[in-house]
């Protein structure tokens, strides 16, 4: 069976571009594949981070995980740091393969170093290196598949180039794995910006639709997203970039097509179809939100998923590190 492996880091909230572009798919790869999902905690100490807020970040992304879905029977669901041990010696394996000229020039290196430097701040070796432990992640886990977001394509290729370099010095240890990328569809703009990316860094809140958003924040949020001044509802991402942005979520909330939906609102006027889209979002997000709240009555099950995911992740990862170790020529412990 297919091993699927992806991650994200305990940043902020989820939004309805982490749902659409990277949840949705998520949840159904448990279908057909053997998944392990990772929230990357130790990948979010490399920018100055909030002690304070890390742990309850940590556990409220794997909490929006569940809530969408992730089923944690059969999906392997950790904390990276629970299995810490292991990835961060696999890492200081792959640092003696990895080159410092082809981490300098990784483009989020580039960028996050800047904006490191540019707050006064220090560029940490963490922050170079940081491909390595994401290369870690993944290939302790033998995974063929990583779903990510294009801007991760840079980190999967190094991750291939790096566990090829380890195979072919010190024999076949790795499985090599390929990106996969969601569709075009799957990209969901900010709603005062549409020709911008939904993010957790938006400007302002106003843009976002967050998963945990109660109704009535959800329906005002998109009330007063931004449109052209036409009147008709039409899909055209160049003239009509906010009408085509709700057309998409709308589509992929109802699983209706775009047609379909352009052939009901097209005259409408822009304030039913809001309308109709609102209510749209609230439903999709109905039961996750209902399952959420669940979780956040029960701490302590929270918990134990997680402390049973570590425990699974462990189990497969441990003897990958081993093999490594064996392959490097260690002096076994025993
Ligand atoms: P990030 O929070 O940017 O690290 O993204 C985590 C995951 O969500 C990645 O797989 C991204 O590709 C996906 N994602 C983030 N923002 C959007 C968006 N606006 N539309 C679609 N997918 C997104
Ligand atoms: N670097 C990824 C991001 O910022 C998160 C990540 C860490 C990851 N380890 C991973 C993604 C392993 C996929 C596989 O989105």
């Amino acid at each position: 069976m297919t091993r699927v492996f992806s991650g994200m880091q305990p940043t902020g909230d989820l939004h309805l571009g982490n749902h659409l572009g990277a949840l949705v798919n998520w949840v159904r790869m448990q279908e057909t594949a053997d998944v392990t999902y990772c929230v990357v905690d130790l990948h979010a100490i490399t920018m100055a981070h909030d002690p304070a807020v890390l742990a309850d970040r940590t556990v409220g992304l794997a909490m929006q995980f569940v809530a969408a879905g992730v089923d944690p029977d059969r999906s392997t669901l950790f904390v990276q740091s629970h299995v810490g041990d292991v990835h961060a010696q696999m890492t200081w394996l792959f640092d003696a393969v990895a080159g410092v000229g082809e981490l300098q020039k990784m483009p989020q290196f580039r960028e996050k170093s800047e904006q490191a430097a540019g707050r006064n701040g220090q560029v940490t070796a963490g922050l170079l290196t940081y491909p390595v432990l994401q290369t870690s992640d993944i290939l302790l886990y033998d995974a063929d598949e990583v779903p990510v977001g294009e801007d991760q394509r840079h980190h999967i290729e190094i991750a291939r180039d790096i566990g090829g370099r380890f195979n072919h010095r010190f024999g076949e240890v790795f499985v090599l794995p390929k990106a996969i990328f969601p569709e075009a569809a799957a990209r969901v703009m900010d709603l005062q910006d549409p020709t911008r990316k939904m993010s957790t860094s938006g400007e302002s809140d106003k843009g976002r639709i967050n998963l945990l958003d109660d109704p009535d924040r959800i329906l005002k949020k998109v009330r007063s997203a931004q449109t052209d001044s036409g009147r008709e509802v039409a899909y055209d991402r160049g003239d009509k970039a906010g009408v085509s942005n709700l057309l998409e979520i709308m589509a992929a909330a109802t699983g209706r097509t775009i047609d379909e939906l352009v052939d009901e609102y097209a005259d409408g006027g822009y304030g039913t179809f809001k309308a109709a889209v609102g209510e749209a979002i609230v439903e999709m997000l109905r039961p996750l939100q209902a399952r959420h709240a669940e979780l956040v009555d029960d701490p302590g099950e929270m918990k134990r998923l997680l402390a049973a995911g570590a425990d699974k992740a462990r189990a497969v990862s441990a003897p990958t590190l081993q093999r490594a170790k064996d392959a490097m020529g260690f002096l076994p412990a025993a």
